[in-house]
């Protein structure tokens, strides 16, 4: 099939592009879209041409796939040199997504004519990279230089309103007048003023002082991102240089980042997350109209008004009057600090507010299509309210358990409909969170799993399958982190130190600033539960210091948020090593970084082994989407490969022997990898079937 074929309506070529799924600029189409605008120059007949696509996206860029093999000719610019070079004026119709190298398609024709389902955008810098087909070049000339700016390094799509707003959509018109709009226009100019061409435009030194602030602005708060810095460059040089001699320079940086390991990592997370989207065998998922959210703490009320945010009415169910109106209160402050910060306007607040209902008794669950549960993380609470539902809930709704460890299958068992039982592990703050560990039980089936995957879809989240297993995936390997903490700590490393050698890998928080804000009693309590011990941890429980909460934690906090280094932590934690019989080191900062991330890379070779997550590219959507892990190193995972699984292997061999911890031998899994000298991603096919 050709990914373009070419409609000929009076005196106007439409060129239309059809290269499913997204119409991705792959070398053929590059090719082919070459060719024809080329070949049309000759067609007597022929004024003007129409650029306009089947499917609902217009163009969704490069192909991102593309970026990992040898370059093959006509390259994007190639083939826009073609669009510039053409006598005839070329009119883009645009009634879908046109991203990245589409707009900058589009930016090379002549006029932009959009629909209201038209969205416009650069997100090469998601992908660590800058716009390398004249996007940094003629964007400036479209809509000015600090619009511009602004829109390469947000990243965001603008609406076919905001675009018409901004001048870089030359008319907006309904979808059914768009192909005879368009071409109208591209017979107007061909009889008119003819070709109209941005790279023929230039900017008035006037506009230079505004880009000026606009990049200090930028450059202070992101120029640590080598593509921020980039663009900065690239738009400035459209008042220095010459246009070919700015695509040069934009080619150059484009090259230079495609190459980077920022880049390859970020491209990394855009198809792990795609591959990790769990596709039905066919079995359709039920929609969900109503859900019910039995327990209205922090997790429930967040759950409910995920829902209700997506226009889904839910009905919190609580234990008791008190329990209702605390849950409504919660789901009501949070409303209006949305509306305070100015993110939510009044009339969204109301609308939002009266899908929640807070009620008593578990009778209020029974119109719902979905029950979530976020009662305790108690197993005998938890079985008691799978017992109810099995009475009160409709028999074809899908039941939830948001339960952060306890096995799912043991929850399910106690509802007399394992099938139609699963886990949705949300993580909090639950309405801002993107990621949902969907846990199949034993007995879960397709139907329950797509019907809960697409209500998780339809409310914003990323939902990723994993297997039943204590912690499932991202607490699994939590715990592993959190283990190596409390060692190192009582090894001799400080709390601040440790935090420090996380936040320079990348993520915002270190471990013992995130239990502080958590709360130290959870892990306590848990750790009674199942008969284990953090010395440190339990240590600084005992002393009364559970974190934000009672002002100390691992850190002081004075002012209640802000933390500040206090001696008599490193005191304690001097008792805690010479209770042990430990003397005290000090511990390097690689040592800390290797003990924190490779024990939790070899409990994901475990995961993988066990077969309770699909694929390693999902473990790094988990760490992505759920505990901040930086999105350019791509996930724990894909950083093990780019160690090498055999270095990998061979430091944790080495810390197991000098920390005598037999948890850090490697994982039999990671072993044959390094072995075979191969990476976790060679185990995923492709694409899921
Ligand atoms: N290249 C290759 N494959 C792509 C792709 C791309 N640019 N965009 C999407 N796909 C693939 C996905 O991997 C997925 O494949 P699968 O079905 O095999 O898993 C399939 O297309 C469908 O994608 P989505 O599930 O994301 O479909 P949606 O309908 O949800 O979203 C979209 C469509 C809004 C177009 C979204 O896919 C998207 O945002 N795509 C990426 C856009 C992008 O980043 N473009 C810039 C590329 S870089 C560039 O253009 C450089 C240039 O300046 C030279
Ligand atoms: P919470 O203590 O804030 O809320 C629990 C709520 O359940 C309380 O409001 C309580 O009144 C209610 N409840 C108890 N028994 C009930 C019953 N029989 N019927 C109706 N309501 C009942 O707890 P939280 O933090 O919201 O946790 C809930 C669940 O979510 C737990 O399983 C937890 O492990 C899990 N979870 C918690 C996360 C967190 O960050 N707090 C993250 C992910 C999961």
């Amino acid at each position: 099939m050709q990914p373009l074929d070419v409609e000929i309506r009076d005196d106007v070529a439409i060129l239309w592009i059809d290269n499913p799924p997204v119409n991705a600029l792959g070398f053929h189409l590059r090719a082919r879209l070459a060719d024809t605008v080329r070949g049309l120059q000759d067609e007597a007949g022929i004024v003007g041409l129409v650029l306009a696509s089947r499917g609902r996206v217009f163009i969704a860029g490069a192909d991102i796939r593309e970026f990992d093999q040898t370059p093959k000719p006509p390259s994007l610019i190639e083939v826009l040199d073609c669009f510039d070079g053409s006598g005839k004026p070329i009119v883009a119709a645009i009634d879908g997504a046109a991203l990245g190298g589409g707009l900058e398609v589009a930016l090379a024709c002549d006029e932009r004519i959009v629909t209201s389902r038209a969205r416009l955008g650069l997100p090469e810098v998601k992908l660590g990279l800058l716009p390398g087909a004249g996007g940094t070049q003629r964007l400036p000339l479209a809509i000015g230089p600090v619009e511009a700016l602004a829109m390469i390094a947000d990243g965001e799509p603008r609406s076919g309103e905001a675009a018409k707003a901004l001048g870089l959509a030359d008319r907006l018109v309904e979808s059914d007048e768009l192909l005879e709009v368009a071409a109208a226009r591209a017979r107007a100019l061909a009889g008119g003023s003819g070709r109209k061409r941005l790279r023929d435009v230039s900017l008035g030194p006037d506009e230079l002082p505004a880009l000026e602030t606009a990049a200090d602005e930028i450059l202070g708060s992101r120029g640590g991102e080598p593509q921020i810095r980039a663009m900065v460059e690239c738009v400035r040089n459209r008042f220095d240089l010459g246009f070919d001699e700015g695509m040069r320079r934009e080619r150059q940086h484009f090259l230079r980042l495609l190459e980077g390991d920022c880049s390859k990592a970020m491209r990394h997370a855009f198809l792990a997350e795609r591959r990790s989207a769990f596709k039905s065998t066919g079995v359709p998922a039920a929609e969900v109209r109503r859900v019910a959210v039995i327990g209205g703490g922090t997790m429930g009320s967040g759950i409910a008004m995920s829902f209700a945010n997506a226009g889904i009415p839910a009905t919190i169910v609580e234990a008791d009057e008190a329990a209702a109106a605390r849950a409504a209160s919660r789901v009501a402050e949070t409303y209006e600090r949305s509306v305070r910060r100015g993110s939510l306007d009044e009339s969204a607040r109301a609308e939002r507010i009266g899908r929640i209902e807070a009620l008593v008794g578990i009778e209020a669950a029974a119109e719902a299509d979905l029950v979530i549960e976020a009662v305790f993380e108690d197993m005998d609470v938890k079985k008691q309210v799978f017992a109810w539902l099995d009475t009160s809930a409709r028999s074809d709704a899908v039941l939830a358990t948001n339960t952060s460890y306890l096995d799912v299958d043991a929850i399910a068992a106690s509802a007399g409909r394992p099938e139609r039982v699963l886990g949705m592990h949300f993580f909090g703050p639950a309405n801002v969170m993107k990621l949902v560990e969907v846990v199949r039980g034993e007995a879960t089936s397709e139907s329950a799993l797509a019907t809960v995957i697409e209500a998780a879809r339809r409310i914003g989240k990323i939902p990723v399958v994993v297997g039943v297993c204590h912690g499932f995936v991202g607490n699994r390997m939590l715990s592993r982190r959190s283990e190596q903490v409390d060692r190192l700590l009582m090894e001799g490393a400080l709390p601040d130190q440790v935090d420090r050698v996380l936040v320079d890998f990348g993520f915002r928080m270190g471990p013992c600033a995130m239990s502080d804000l958590a709360g130290l009693d959870i892990g306590w309590r848990m750790r009674r539960a199942t008969g284990k011990a953090a010395p440190v941890a339990d240590a600084l429980v005992e002393a009364g210091r559970l974190g934000q909460k009672t002002r100390k934690g691992y850190y002081d906090y004075p002012d209640g948020r802000k933390a500040v280094v206090d001696g008599r932590v490193e005191m304690l934690l001097r008792e805690v090593s010479e209770r042990a019989g430990i003397a005290r080191r000090a511990v390097g900062q690689q040592e800390i970084l290797d003990r924190l991330l490779l024990p939790m890379i070899n409990e994901g070779a475990r995961i993988l082994e066990e077969g309770v997550a699909a694929r390693a590219g999902d473990i790094d959507v988990i760490w992505l989407h759920g505990y901040g892990f930086p999105r350019w190193r791509g996930g724990p995972m894909y950083h093990a490969d780019r160690i090498g699984l055999d270095e990998v292997a061979r430091r944790l061999s080495s810390y197991a022997e000098a920390t005598a911890d037999a948890a850090l031998r490697p994982a039999p899994l990671l072993k044959q990898l390094a072995e075979e000298k191969r990476g976790f991603a060679s185990l995923a096919p492709e694409h899921k079937e």
